[in-house]
C-alpha cells in the first residue's frame, strides 16, 4: 500500500492526534496570500436547506466548522466522523457537544442507514482510503435521493517549490519532476466519482503561500512521512537550507493547487 493509504501509519502515527496535521494547517494559516480562507470558501458552496442532515467524513480537529462557526444554520443536524479516536476527541474538545454529534467511523463502512443525509463532506481525506470504490458506494448509500457530495483535495502542482527544496537536500529521493501523485486528486477525481454520482463539477481555490520563516516550513515537512526517517542532524541541515533560501530570496513562494468536487446522488 502506498504512503497515502498505509492504514497502520495513518492511524497509529500520522493521525493519532492533531499534532502533525496542525503543523500543516499552521503553515497555510500564517502564510496564505488569500485572506478569505479555504474552509470558508468550501462552506460558501453548500447549497443546503433548513433542517439538513449533514455528515462529515475524516473531520480531523473540526477546522471546517471552527472557521464557519458564526454562520452554521441552527437547524442543521451535523454528524462528525473520523477513523481516528484521537482526532475526534480533539474535534469534540474544540467544538463542544451542543451543535454536533460525534462518531468514530471508517469511510469504507459507514454505520448509518440508507438515505440518512442531505450532504456528505470529505475534506482532504479521500486519498487516504484503501478501497475508494467501497467508500464512494457507502457515501452514495447514506445520501438521500438528490443528496449532495462535497470532496476537496489538492492537485499535482501543490507546493511544488517545496518538493524542489526537498530534492535539493536529498537529490536521490524518487519521483523528481513528476509532480505530486495521490490516489484522489484534482486531476483524477472526476473519473473516480463519475460511476457513483451525477453532475460532478470541480472548482478551484486561488491561493499561494509566501513563506518568510524557516521553522514553520520545516515543521510542515517534518510532520509528514519523511519526518519519521530524519535524524535531528538531518532536520537541522534541512532547516538551514530553508534559512539560506530565505536569506537569498527574502520570501519563499509556494504554489497551491486546491479545489472541491461537487456531485449529486441523482
Ligand atoms: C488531512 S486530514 C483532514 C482533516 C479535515 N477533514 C480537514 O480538512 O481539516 C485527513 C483526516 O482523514 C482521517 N481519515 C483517514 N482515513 C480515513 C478513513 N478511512 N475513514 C475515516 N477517516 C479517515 C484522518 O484521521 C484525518 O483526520
Amino acid at each position: 500500500m502506498d504512503a497515502y493509504r498505509d492504514q497502520n501509519y495513518l492511524l497509529n502515527r500520522q493521525y493519532q492526534d492533531a499534532t502533525n496535521f496542525g503543523a500543516r494547517v499552521d503553515l497555510h494559516r500564517r502564510f496564505r496570500v488569500n485572506p478569505y480562507g479555504f474552509h470558508r470558501w468550501v462552506f460558501d458552496h453548500f447549497t443546503l436547506n433548513e433542517g439538513s442532515q449533514v455528515l462529515e467524513l475524516g473531520c480531523g480537529p473540526g477546522g471546517l466548522w471552527r472557521s464557519n462557526h458564526q454562520r452554521i444554520p441552527a437547524s442543521w443536524q451535523i454528524t462528525l466522523t473520523d477513523f481516528s479516536p484521537g482526532m475526534l476527541q480533539e474535534a469534540r474538545a474544540l467544538l463542544g457537544e451542543e451543535r454536533f454529534t460525534y462518531q468514530v467511523a471508517d469511510a469504507q463502512a459507514l454505520p448509518f442507514a440508507d438515505g440518512s443525509f442531505d450532504a456528505v463532506i470529505a475534506n482532504h481525506m479521500l486519498y487516504h482510503i484503501p478501497d475508494l470504490k467501497r467508500a464512494l458506494s457507502e457515501i452514495r448509500r447514506v445520501l438521500k435521493p438528490s443528496g449532495h457530495f462535497y470532496a476537496t483535495t489538492f492537485g499535482r502542482e501543490h507546493l511544488r517549490e517545496l518538493d524542489e527544496l526537498i530534492w535539493k537536500q536529498w537529490p536521490h529521493r524518487p519521483g523528481k519532476g513528476l509532480g505530486k501523485s495521490a490516489p484522489f486528486m484534482l486531476e483524477n477525481g472526476q473519473e473516480q466519482l463519475a460511476p457513483f454520482f451525477t453532475q460532478v463539477t470541480l472548482e478551484t481555490y486561488e491561493d499561494a503561500l509566501e513563506v518568510t520563516e524557516a521553522e514553520p516550513l520545516a515543521a510542515y515537512v517534518f510532520s509528514g512521512r519523511l519526518g519519521s526517517f530524519l535524524t535531528q542532524e538531518m532536520r537541522e541541515s534541512f532547516t538551514n537550507l530553508i534559512r539560506q533560501e530565505l536569506a537569498a530570496r527574502g520570501t519563499l513562494h509556494l504554489t497551491t493547487a486546491l479545489g472541491m468536487f461537487e456531485a449529486q446522488k441523482a
